[in-house]
């Protein structure tokens, strides 16, 4: 390990990235600004796209790509390069089964693959989001198939990305990193690793320490946006509007964190880690009821959004089976080109289902895979809202911000508007219905249609 902490010092180390997707590229140009880093990925597509110069990550412009392209940074789809490697990161995905189960698939090939080229002298860190236990009990287990003893002949770790896609003013080496090793020698060196290229590095006690803060991290997360999707919906029978109400809590100077409603949760990490810990907890005897009450909440907010939008329709007259309903929005979150468990696809799907004639846009995502089939982007907001009975947006990107309720009512064949994401504030000649907007704000602005 000795040799390890010399060659940080010296950026002589060399670095091996397993998976070049959201996290892993992101990472593997963060290190290729002092090492030497090679990038391997199963998928041929991907790398062939890297060697090409070509980013498929947009947190990652082909500019940045090119300049360490080649010179500090190899694309390789050989896993037999990674023997030369000094350190091991795996990125690989964390999904879940149907039936809610994590899927260790990933991790564990990705060991398998490291298990081929594993030396005495080599560093293994887990960056993959999973529950507690994995580096000790499916990691190590693997690894010292080869003979070799993990926390001596090599060393493990485990730290949690926490890159957030999109947010330009948390870029991944601004963030705070944490890290635990198998042991304290492994906590060291993997402290001494990140710390040459991040600006904070939180070494804990352990691997599972450092596993668990993630986990409480986003479920953190998932729990609050369901407590406030909860009072959304009550809200909205009281005549209430909850954006006003959170605005106003949120000046209180302490002990008080603003978390919005929407139309369910998405992406890679909130829907599906908080499963990941309520699995394991049930392990141990622990029925978690929060977690999965959480889980339940922020699901059943993509039928409130199919609710309202029948309810809205109704109200100019129409049905949903046979209506032109145009889903704005098919990203997980604003601003970014991931689609992955967003709220969209189950709410499409569905929409489908119940025979509503479903059109999709979004600016930054071509197409949206669904079990009804897979759905292509209109081009422009123009063509997306030309003729929608009902215009469902989902997603708060800015250029959405930029529509006005004139466009809408101009270019829509019934002026039906479901906000999921507080983008309009209601207005005259429009059926609006906003997520956790009162339905006295509601009724004032049908009563206005109406008249
Ligand atoms: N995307 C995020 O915002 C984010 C944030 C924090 C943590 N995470 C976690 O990081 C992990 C990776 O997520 P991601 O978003 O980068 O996933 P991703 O799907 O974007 O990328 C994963 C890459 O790994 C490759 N891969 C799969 N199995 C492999 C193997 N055995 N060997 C080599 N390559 C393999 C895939 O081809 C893919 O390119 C997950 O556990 C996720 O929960 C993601």
């Amino acid at each position: 390990m000795q040799s390890l902490l010399s060659k940080i010092a010296n950026q002589s180390a060399k670095i091996g990235i397993i998976g070049q997707g959201y996290v892993g590229l992101p990472l593997a140009m963060v290190f290729a600004k002092n090492f030497t880093v090679l990038g391997y990925d199963v998928c041929l597509g991907t790398i062939e796209c890297l060697r090409a110069g070509k980013s498929q990550i947009q947190d990652v412009g082909d500019e940045q790509l090119s300049q360490c392209l080649g010179q500090t940074y190899f694309p390789i789809s050989d896993p037999e390069d990674l023997d030369t490697c000094d350190f091991l990161i795996i990125c690989v995905p964390t999904p879940l089964s149907e039936d809610k189960i994590p899927d260790l698939s990933h991790i564990k090939s990705a060991c398998t693959t490291i298990k081929t080229v594993l030396r005495s002298g080599q560093f293994v860190v887990l960056e993959s989001t999973t529950y507690p236990g994995t580096t000790d009990e499916v990691v190590v287990p693997i690894l010292e198939e080869t003979g070799l003893v993990a926390g001596s002949d090599f060393g493990v770790a485990y730290s949690p990305e926490r890159v957030d896609p999109g947010n330009k003013n948390f870029p991944i080496d601004k963030i705070p990193t944490v890290v635990g090793g198998i042991n304290t020698e492994c906590t060291e060196v993997a402290a001494a690793l990140y710390g040459s290229v991040m600006d904070q590095v939180v070494p804990v006690r352990d691997a599972r320490t450092a596993e668990a803060v993630k986990m409480v991290e986003n479920i953190f997360r998932n729990v609050n946006i369901a407590l406030v999707n909860e009072l959304a919906l009550i809200f909205e029978q009281m005549g209430i509007n909850t954006w006003e109400v959170i605005d106003a809590a949120a000046t209180k100077p302490y002990g008080f964190m603003p978390f919005y409603p929407g139309p369910g949760v998405g992406g890679h990490c909130i829907p599906l880690d908080p499963y990941y810990m309520s699995y394991r907890a049930k392990k141990y005897g622990f029925i978690p009821r929060f977690i999965e009450t959480s889980g339940e909440i922020n699901e059943f907010m993509k039928m409130h959004v199919i609710n309202l939008a029948e309810r809205g329709l109704r109200q100019v007259g129409k049905r949903l089976y046979g209506a032109r309903i145009t889903i704005m929005g098919l990203a997980y979150k604003k601003n970014i080109n991931d689609p992955r468990e967003s709220p969209a696809i189950k709410i499409v799907e569905e929409l489908a289902n119940l025979g509503a004639d479903v059109q999709v846009y979004d600016p930054y995502v071509p197409s949206l895979a669904t079990k009804a089939g897979v759905f292509t982007s209109a081009k422009s907001v123009e063509e997306a809202l030309s003729g929608a009975e009902c215009a469902v947006f989902l997603v708060d990107h800015d250029v959405f911000r930029g529509i006005s309720m004139e466009t809408v009512k101009r270019l829509a064949a019934s002026p039906v508007i479901v906000d999921g994401k507080n983008l309009f504030a209601g207005g005259d000649e429009i059926v609006y219905l906003g997520i956790g907007k009162g339905r006295s704000d509601i009724d004032d602005c049908n009563d206005r249609h109406k008249g």
